[in-house]
């Protein structure tokens, strides 16, 4: 009896020593999955449109304007920098415009994250003129040359990476309806992404904004002159209902655009979305009686459960007067002859 009782004890040490060590798996796995962290920073900028005097236009007070944000972003010391598009002037048409802001985004000391804007790979696509007489929009559509440039400098158009308890997904929101190329690839790229885990959190970059008002809004007529701007600065159905799906399939809980150069903040479908300042110049400054159109940037704080954002305007504006039109002018009114660096 004394040895069955003994084998019995000794069966009973191993059933403990083994169901402990599952509970212990089973909670160190667990504290994986939700590891803490202490709360960090990271920035986004947009709009910065940095210039040339190369060219046959230039706004020095909007290179003034990205010294003054760059120094402010480096007194924050973010862990990475976003960057929403429009980093140049015209780097659609000039890539050395792209090559110098990329160098000086290089000597940053921090890691910098960029999608491409309209004023770096050309406009969203059109195929009827729209109603402002100052502009051709069919010629303003973006090429496939274009974005070559730009991955060219800058690299792949889409991407995606996890820091800490953050992921950070970029693509480029003007390629939906342009039939060129590279949209079909950039739509098996993003609903890949509907497959991933994520962690505490997910916030997509794009440029333009996905809409204006309202996720349900009709699309906005590039014919009516009071309409028009809407058109210029959202994308239209039936690629907003798809690109928003995929946010939903990612868990996102954050979609920070630019473009318009006035902040707004929306929400919808239980997604904020962040409608980013810019630092070169305000537009669309009527629009919603609670934008603010002041120039600066965000700083985001990550927190296990949530994530803040703190407005930071510019510490100084500048008005140097520079040379050349403004918008989007045609190939012939391009008058290098201006220029101030020949
Ligand atoms: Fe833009």
């Amino acid at each position: 009896m004394g040895g069955i009782r003994k084998v019995i004890m000794e069966k009973m040490r191993y059933l403990t020593i083994f169901i402990l060590t599952v509970i212990m798996i089973m909670v160190s796995g667990c504290s994986m999955q939700k590891q803490s962290f202490e709360k960090w920073t990271f920035v986004h900028v947009a709009d910065i449109q940095v210039g040339s005097p190369r060219s046959f236009r230039f706004a020095p007070a909007w290179n003034d304007n990205w010294q003054t944000a760059r120094e402010q972003i480096i007194g924050i010391d973010p862990e990475f920098l976003l960057i929403g598009g429009d980093l140049t002037r015209d780097g659609y048409i000039h890539k050395w415009e792209l090559e110098s802001i990329k160098a000086d985004l290089d000597r940053l000391p921090f890691p910098c994250h960029v999608i491409p804007g309209n004023m770096d790979v050309g406009n969203k696509h059109t195929d009827i003129d729209g109603a402002r007489p100052d502009r051709n929009d069919i010629k303003l559509n973006m090429t496939q040359k274009q974005l070559d440039q730009f991955k060219s400098v800058f690299g792949p158009l889409w991407w995606t990476f996890v820091h800490k308890n953050l992921r950070v997904s970029g693509f480029c929101d003007m390629l939906p309806g342009s039939g060129l190329p590279d949209e079909e690839a950039q739509w098996r790229w993003l609903e890949k992404q509907t497959g991933k885990s994520q962690p505490q959190h997910h916030i997509w970059m794009m440029h333009y904004a996905l809409f204006a008002d309202s996720l349900d809004e009709p699309n906005w007529d590039i014919t009516k002159i009071d309409q028009y701007l809407g058109w210029y600065f959202t994308i239209d159905e039936p690629w907003r209902s798809r690109v928003m799906e995929i946010f939903k399939q990612t868990d996102t809980d954050r979609v920070i655009s630019g473009h318009i150069h006035c902040r707004k903040d929306h929400v919808a479908d239980g997604i904020a979305f962040d409608l980013a300042a810019a630092t070169c110049f305000s537009q669309w400054e009527e629009k919603w009686p609670d934008g603010d159109p002041r120039l600066g940037f965000y700083r985001y704080d990550v927190y296990n459960n949530k994530i803040e954002k703190t407005f930071i305007p510019l510490n100084r504006v500048s008005n140097r007067k520079g040379y050349g039109p403004g918008g989007h002018p045609s190939p012939e009114e391009r008058d290098y002859s201006k220029a101030w660096d020949k």
